[in-house]
This record gives structure tokens, sequence and C-alpha cells, in this order.
């Protein structure tokens, strides 16, 4: 009999989505929150940043073609962010790519193109509409923000309300609906978050609007939490594009973030900002390729990584993976590497890039691996060892020490 598979495990097999940060802020190249941050009119908005967003070099078949390069398995979208300035053909007001701007359904061709690119379509939606009348305080410091009186607040609730039915409905199938914060209370979530398991029911949600969620997440920080969890981070500095943030993160260290949620039984998805035509910046596209070429030949110890009980060495990031161990080194230990955590005998031991054996030795606590290259041009050496039965550590480290 076929196994029935939870709704959730594309999510874990996944491990690795790719967020992408695109509206009318993109025009301005500084970041999404340009308009609190510089307390830019809604009038001025619409000059500077919703009239000039054209969206004229738009290609989602190539964002999600970049996705599948990089080794991603999901895309997730800002639909509308905190500008109110809606990507597909709202009813809820005029403030929307439809009318203005791009003058068109933003939506439609990303869902289309991400699909047929055999990934998940996700959904990012800011509840926070800093553009809407009845938003208390777009330009407020302080948090969080009452209401300025209950009917203000039902008409928001009623209106985002509607907004996540049109994306729930017109779309067909949508697996990932990612809320993002900055929300005055009381929001309704919980009946919010029922309205759209009705219409969606398999659709994961993360825990930015209420309960129940599926997956916790953690932001610009890679942190283990209970339960599903997705850590998101940028490339650069910023999340929507900026024309002057040239902090790129490079190849290794996205593939450290990527191990290091792996290890941790979590995903990683990774944001990139394309500019207001709807190009993605070639240096941003240039550092997921470089992972997904590594990916390419390294990636069997991603889908349905496990939380690993190992603790830390100076050379090696450990993931864990049914009865499979993978060390991954990001440094050269030199032609030797002696490990002093694994409780488990050693079946087997592998260099996952060419499925060659790799010499070991294993006495007591100690094992031994020989033979790893002391100098390389690729990312990452791996070395998967099958073990005899799940992965255990030695002893159990009671206090934690991470070197600085
Ligand atoms: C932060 C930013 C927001 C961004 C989000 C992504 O909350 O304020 O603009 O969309 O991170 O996680």
């Amino acid at each position: 009999m076929e196994t029935l598979k939870k709704r959730t495990d594309w999510f874990e097999e996944a491990r690795y989505g790719m967020f992408v940060h695109w509206g009318a802020y993109s025009a301005l190249g500084r970041g999404e929150w340009v308009l609190n941050r510089e307390r830019i009119s809604k009038e001025e908005y619409t000059r500077t940043a919703v009239e000039v967003f054209k969206a004229e070099q738009y290609d989602p078949a190539s964002w999600a073609e970049l996705a599948r390069d990089a080794g991603m398995k999901y895309m997730v979208l800002t639909t509308r962010h905190l500008d109110g300035f809606a990507l597909w053909e709202t009813d809820q007001d005029d403030f929307h790519a439809g009318r203005l701007g791009p003058k068109q359904d933003l939506i439609r061709p990303y869902v289309e193109a991400v699909r047929s690119a055999g990934l998940r379509v996700g959904f990012y939606y800011s509840a926070a509409n800093l553009n809407h009348p009845d938003y208390p305080g777009a330009f407020e410091r302080d948090w969080p923000l009452g209401w300025h009186d209950e009917n203000a607040r039902k008409r928001f609730v009623k209106y985002y309300r509607a907004q996540l039915r049109e994306l729930m409905t017109r779309y067909g199938k949508i697996d990932l609906l990612w809320f993002d914060g900055c929300i005055p209370t009381p929001i309704d979530g919980e009946e919010t978050i029922a309205m759209v398991r009705e219409l969606q029911p398999d659709i994961l949600l993360n825990d930015r609007l209420g309960s129940p969620f599926d997956f916790a997440c953690s932001e610009q920080i890679i942190l283990a939490k209970d339960g599903l969890w997705e850590a998101c981070m940028t490339l650069n500095d910023n999340w929507g594009f900026h024309v002057g943030d040239n902090s790129w993160k490079s190849p290794e260290t996205v593939l450290k973030m990527l191990l290091s949620s792996a290890k941790d039984g979590g995903n990683l998805l990774l944001n990139v900002g394309p500019r207001a035509d709807g190009t993605i910046p070639e240096v941003s596209a240039d550092i997921l390729r470089e992972v997904g070429k590594w990916l390419r030949k390294n990636d069997e110890f991603l889908p349905r990584s496990v939380r690993s009980p190992f603790t830390w060495n100076n050379s090696s990031i450990v993931t864990v993976r049914g009865s499979s161990v993978y060390l991954h080194f990001i440094h050269s230990p030199g032609s030797v590497f002696r490990w002093a955590e694994l409780r488990n005998r050693v079946l087997g031991a592998t260099f996952v890039t060419t499925g060659m054996p790799a010499e070991f030795k294993q006495e007591g606590e100690l094992l031994w691996l020989y033979g790893l290259p002391e100098e390389t041009d690729c990312l990452a050496i791996t070395i998967r060892l099958d073990v005899d039965c799940v992965p255990a550590l030695v002893t159990e480290q009671k206090t934690f020490w991470i070197p600085g």
C-alpha cells in the first residue's frame, strides 16, 4: 500500500528555497522599507516608485530557472509588501500593478513559471499596509500600534482578508503562504488562518499571523526552533533591491548557512531582490549558481536532514539523514581527519562527489578518515558515513561552547 504522505513532507524534502522581494520600492533602490524610513507620502511614492516600476524585463521563468540551477525547491514572492502596492489586480483598492506601474497582473505569470519549473509556489503577504487609510501610523516608530477605533480595525481586517481570499482563489493550488509582521493588534489572525486553510487545505503557513501555523521562522539568523522551521536570510544586507548595497555573501558563506540549517533539520529561504525591471542582479545570480553547482553533485544530504546530535569540530559541519552522517569539510584538516564524537559503528565511508570509498579506521571512540584532499577548488568535500543505526554522540555534551 502506498504510504500516506504528510502535507508537510515536501517542505522537509525541499530544505532550500528562494525568497523574492520585488515591488514598487525596487524602483527607488533603497530597500523595501523606504517609504517608512524616508516618510514618503502615498502621492510621492506613487509618482517616484509605483509609476517608475515597469517590470519591462519581467521573466519569472528565468527566476525559476535560476532557483533550480541554485538547487532550490520552492519560491516565495512578495505579492504585497507593507507599501500596500499589490502585484496582482486586487479588487480591494486601486493601488495595484494591473492599474499602475507595470499595468499587468504579475502574480499569474509567476505562479505558472514556478509550477512549470517543478518548484513549489509560495506567496509572501504583509498584513501591514502603511498606505492604507485605516492602518494606524505609517511613520510611527513605537510598537505595537493600536487601532484608531474599532470601525477602522474592522474595515482593515475585512480588506486584508478579502485580498488573501483573492490570492487563495485565483491562482490554483498555492503551497505556502508567508505572512510578515509589523501588524497592529488584534488582527483576528486565527479566523483569517481558518479561512485560508479552508480555501487551500494543503497550504503551509509560517508563524507571523497567528495559530495554528505549520513552521516557525527565524530571520537573519539561523536558529533552530521546535517543529518545522525555516531561516530566512538576505544575500546582501537588504531584502528589496538596494542599488548601493554590495555586501554580498560569498558562495562559501551561503553554503555554510545551508549546511547550518540542514544540520538542525531546518530550511533556508534565501533572498534575492530584483530590480524594478524584473532582472535579478547578475552578481547574486552568480553566487546562487556557484552553490548550485556544488549541490548538483553533493545534495543527497539535504532532503529530510534531521537535527544532528553532534556538536562541532573545526573542520567540518556535520549533517544527518537517516542512518547516514555527512561530514562537510569546509576547511581542509589536511589529509587525515580524526573525529571523537561518533558512537555508532561505521559500515562504510564514501566521497559523495565521486562515489569513491574513503579509507577509515575506527577504534573505540575514535574515527580516522584518510586521503582527504589538502587543496581543492570546490566549496566543500563531503564524506558520507553509513552507520549501523540511528546516528548518536559518544558522550552527550551538557554545556555548550561555540567558538566565537
Ligand atoms: C523583515 C523586514 C521585511 C521583510 C522580512 C522578511 O521583517 O522588515 O521587510 O520582508 O523581514 O523576513
